[in-house]
C-alpha cells in the first residue's frame, strides 16, 4: 500500500506554483465532446481526476494527446457507448458526460458516480432537470438511461446551487432547442470557466458568475481553445501550510479574487501575509488568533478548505467554532487529528477546536482528499514522523503535492508499505 511520510518542523521556503483547477478541468474534458472539432485545453493538471476522464473519452471512440499541460481532444469519431461502472465509479465529475452526451447524441447510458464519501451526494437536481428539458430517465441495476428525443430548453430553478447540476444543465442545454434559465445557479469561478469554453465553441450562455444563467442552445458548437483557471483549492492549502511552516513562501498563479473568503479569515487570524496580483509571500505566523469557520457555498468559505483550515485552528489561540454546512460526514480528518494531539470536540458537523497544541507525527489516515490535505498539514508541522495511508485520494486532487513540497524544503516522500 502506498503511504506518504512526513518527517515535520521543516521550515518551508521557496515558491510553488498552483496548477490548473481540478474542479475545473473535470467539467472542461467532458465539454470538447460537445463539437466533433478539436478543443484544446491548457494549463491542464496531470491528476488521477484527468487520467479517468482521458480513459472516458477513449472509451467513446474520442482522440486525446496530453504533455506540458496542454490536453488535445479530437471528439471527430465519439460514439454513444455506455460507460460502465468500473469507469463512471472512478470520480465524481464522471456525470458531466450526462449533460455532454444528453446535448451531443440525445441518449445516455451511464452507471452512478464516485467520489469522495463525505456524504449522500445525491444526482437529483441533475435529473430534475433533464427531466424538464424533455428526457426521460429509466435507472435500472444501477444503470441510468436518459433519453431526450426533443432535447429542449427550459425554466429551471435549483432548490440549492449545485456545481454538479448547474455545469450538467449547462453541457445538455448548450446544444438543446431554445432557451434554458437557471435559477439559484452555482455562481463558482469554475461555472465561469466552463461557460468561456463553451462560448468560445460557438456557444450562448450570459450570466455565468451569477445566480441565473441564460442559456441560448445552438445548432452546432466548433473546435476551440481555453485555458483552465488556477485551483483556488490547490492555492488555498499552501497557502494554509505558509502560515504555519513556512519563511518566505511565495505562492504564484494564483486569483487573489477567488481567495477573498480565505483571505479574509487569514487577516483574522493575524497570518503574516503579502498579496501581489498573482501571488502571495506568507511566513509563518507566531501568535495566530482563533476566528470561526462556516462553510458555504461560493463566494463563502469553501467546504473544500475546511478541513485544511481545521488544522490551522489547532494552532490559533482560543476556542474557534467551525461548522460544515454543504456535506454531512466531512469529519474523517478530526479522530485522525485528535490522534495527534489536537484538542477537537465535535458533534455532526460542529466542531469547537481549541488551539495552540503541539502536534505529534502518527499514522493517521485520509478519509478522503481534503481529508488528506490537512493530514499533510498536519503532518508537516507536527514533531517526528507522520504516515499517511489511503492517499489515493490525495493524488486525484493535488497536482505533483510531494514534488511540490520537497522543492520548498519539505521532508516528505510516497513510499510502499
Ligand atoms: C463540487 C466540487 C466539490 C465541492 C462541492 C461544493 C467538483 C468536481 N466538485 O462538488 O469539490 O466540494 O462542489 O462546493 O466541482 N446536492 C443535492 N442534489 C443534487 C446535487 C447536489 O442534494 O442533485 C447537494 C449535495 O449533496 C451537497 C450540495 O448539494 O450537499 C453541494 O453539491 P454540489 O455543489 O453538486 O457539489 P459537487 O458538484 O458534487
Amino acid at each position: 500500500m502506498k503511504k506518504i511520510v512526513i518527517n515535520g518542523e521543516k521550515e518551508l521556503n521557496g515558491v510553488i506554483n498552483v496548477s490548473g483547477a481540478k474542479n475545473s478541468v473535470v467539467a472542461l474534458i467532458p465539454a470538447a465532446i460537445l463539437t466533433d472539432e478539436v478543443v484544446k485545453i491548457l494549463n491542464t493538471p496531470v491528476l488521477s481526476d484527468t487520467e479517468n476522464l482521458k480513459r472516458i473519452i477513449t472509451l467513446l471512440g474520442g482522440d486525446i494527446t496530453f504533455g506540458n499541460g496542454e490536453m488535445i481532444i479530437d471528439s471527430k469519431n465519439v460514439v454513444n457507448n455506455a460507460i460502465p461502472s468500473d469507469l463512471s465509479e472512478r470520480l465524481r465529475a464522471s456525470y458531466y458526460f450526462m449533460g455532454a452526451l444528453l446535448a451531443r447524441f440525445k441518449k445516455v447510458e451511464i452507471h452512478f458516480p464516485g467520489g469522495c464519501k463525505i456524504g449522500k451526494r445525491p444526482i437529483d437536481l441533475h435529473l430534475m432537470a433533464f427531466r424538464k428539458m424533455g428526457a426521460v430517465i429509466d435507472y435500472n441495476d444501477d444503470l441510468y438511461t436518459i433519453v431526450a428525443d426533443n432535447l429542449h430548453g427550459a425554466n429551471i430553478y435549483l432548490d440549492f446551487p449545485s456545481v454538479g447540476a448547474t455545469v450538467n444543465i449547462m453541457l445538455a442545454a448548450s446544444l438543446a432547442d431554445g432557451i434554458t434559465v437557471i435559477e439559484n445557479a452555482a455562481k463558482e469561478p469554475e461555472i465561469i470557466n466552463l461557460a468561456s469554453l463553451i462560448n468560445n465553441m460557438g456557444g450562448n450562455i450570459v450570466g455565468a458568475g451569477t445566480d441565473t444563467i441564460r442559456i441560448q442552445g445552438v445548432e452546432k458548437l466548433h473546435g476551440a481553445m481555453i485555458e483552465t483557471i488556477p485551483d483556488r483549492i490547490e492555492a488555498g492549502t499552501y497557502i494554509m501550510i505558509g502560515a504555519v511552516a513556512s519563511k518566505d513562501f511565495k505562492v504564484c498563479n494564483i486569483i487573489p479574487k477567488h481567495l477573498d473568503t480565505l483571505l479574509s479569515k487569514l487577516r483574522d487570524m493575524k497570518v503574516d501575509f503579502s498579496l501581489g496580483e498573482d501571488y502571495i509571500i506568507l511566513n509563518k505566523s507566531k501568535d495566530l488568533t482563533c476566528t470561526d469557520i462556516k462553510t458555504l457555498v461560493y463566494p463563502g468559505f469553501p467546504t473544500d478548505l475546511g478541513q485544511p483550515m481545521s488544522v490551522l485552528l489547532t494552532q490559533a489561540k482560543g476556542t474557534s467554532h467551525f461548522k460544515e454546512t454543504i456535506y454531512e460526514s466531512r469529519t474523517g480528518h478530526f479522530p485522525e487529528l485528535k490522534k495527534m494531539g489536537a484538542n477537537i470536540e465535535f458533534e455532526g458537523m460542529d466542531a469547537e477546536i481549541t488551539g495552540p497544541c503541539g502536534l505529534q507525527g502518527c499514522e493517521v489516515e485520509a478519509s478522503d482528499l481534503r481529508a488528506g490535505a490537512a493530514l499533510i498539514i498536519a503532518g508537516l508541522i507536527a514533531k517526528g514522523t507522520t504516515k499517511i495511508s489511503n492517499i489515493d485520494y490525495i493524488l486525484r486532487g493535488y497536482e505533483d503535492i510531494v514534488v511540490k513540497l520537497t522543492s520548498v524544503g519539505a521532508d516528505i516522500a510516497i513510499i510502499e508499505e
